[in-house]
């Protein structure tokens, strides 16, 4: 089975909270404005050129794995002078300078060698640099669910997924491991209402066939699934409630 790509369109459409998410980080982030940035995860780059705006003499590079949103971030931002993408993703990524800041906004679930990457990401900073995360702080209990089910997990394989949530107890000793001095942690339950199961559904099927590897098929009717779950015994707009991690450390 292959690796479905993301689809750019669908996620810029259906990625308003991450969106909001990220921007609020970077609005009270205390920018000196001369920083050299990296954004791993950039997605389509919306954060990303938040950020660029905020450097009149410094810029940022936006990195993504996935060739369409690379595209998708290139075509968005091209006249903007301080703000690049390069496709890499956070395990193999390479520059042969360092960083003031480097950030993530709901990209490092994906990864499943954190420590590999935290290594990566520690060398790629300046001493004194900082590193702020923002992604998933474990599993939302109704999407866990559907994943237990024994039909979905004959088919979708360990190897295969593409998963690597990890709560607030489980990623300070690897930051610790890695170096980093914690500068601050919070896991908050965040909570999304969405107006119809249709909204919902467009929410699951953005991240489904990248996580899953499930074909288009498939991927609609675990998606469906999902939403079922969430919805059950809620009426009118659905709640859907996930743990999120922030994360703000530094190399010393
Ligand atoms: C939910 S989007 C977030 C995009 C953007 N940071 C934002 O806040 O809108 C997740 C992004 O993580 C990227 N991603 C997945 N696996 C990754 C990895 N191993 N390294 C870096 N980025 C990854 C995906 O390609 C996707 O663009």
């Amino acid at each position: 089975m292959s690796k479905k790509d993301w689809d750019a369109q669908q996620y810029k459409e259906h990625s308003e909270p991450q969106q909001e998410g990220g921007q609020a980080i970077i609005a009270h982030y205390p920018f000196r404005g001369d920083e050299v940035v990296l954004d791993i995860g950039c997605g389509d780059g919306r954060t990303t050129a938040e950020i660029a705006a905020k450097l009149p003499d410094g810029n940022v590079i936006g990195i993504d794995p996935s060739p369409a949103m690379i595209t998708e971030a290139q075509k968005s931002f091209l006249s903007v002078q301080n703000l690049s993408f390069i496709q890499a993703s956070a395990e193999d990524f390479a520059f042969d300078f360092q960083f003031d800041l480097i950030v993530s906004f709901f990209a490092l679930h994906y990864v499943v060698d954190h420590q590999t990457v935290l290594k990566k990401i520690y060398s790629a900073l300046k001493p004194g640099g900082v590193f702020i995360v923002v992604m998933a702080g474990g599993d939302q209990p109704e999407v866990a669910e559907v994943f237990a089910r024994e039909k979905w997990k004959a088919l979708i394989s360990e190897q295969e997924m593409v998963w690597g949530a990890k709560t607030e107890g489980e990623y300070r000793p690897l930051l610790e491991q890695g170096g980093f001095e914690i500068i601050e942690t919070v896991t908050q339950s965040a909570s999304r209402l969405y107006d119809s199961k249709e909204d919902l559904l467009n929410w699951a099927l953005v991240w489904v066939p990248y996580v899953t590897g499930l074909d288009e098929e498939k991927s609609l009717q675990f998606s469906q699934e999902i939403v079922e779950n969430i919805a059950k015994g809620q009426k009118g707009a659905i709640k859907s409630t996930s743990p999120l991690l922030y994360v703000k450390a530094q190399k010393l």
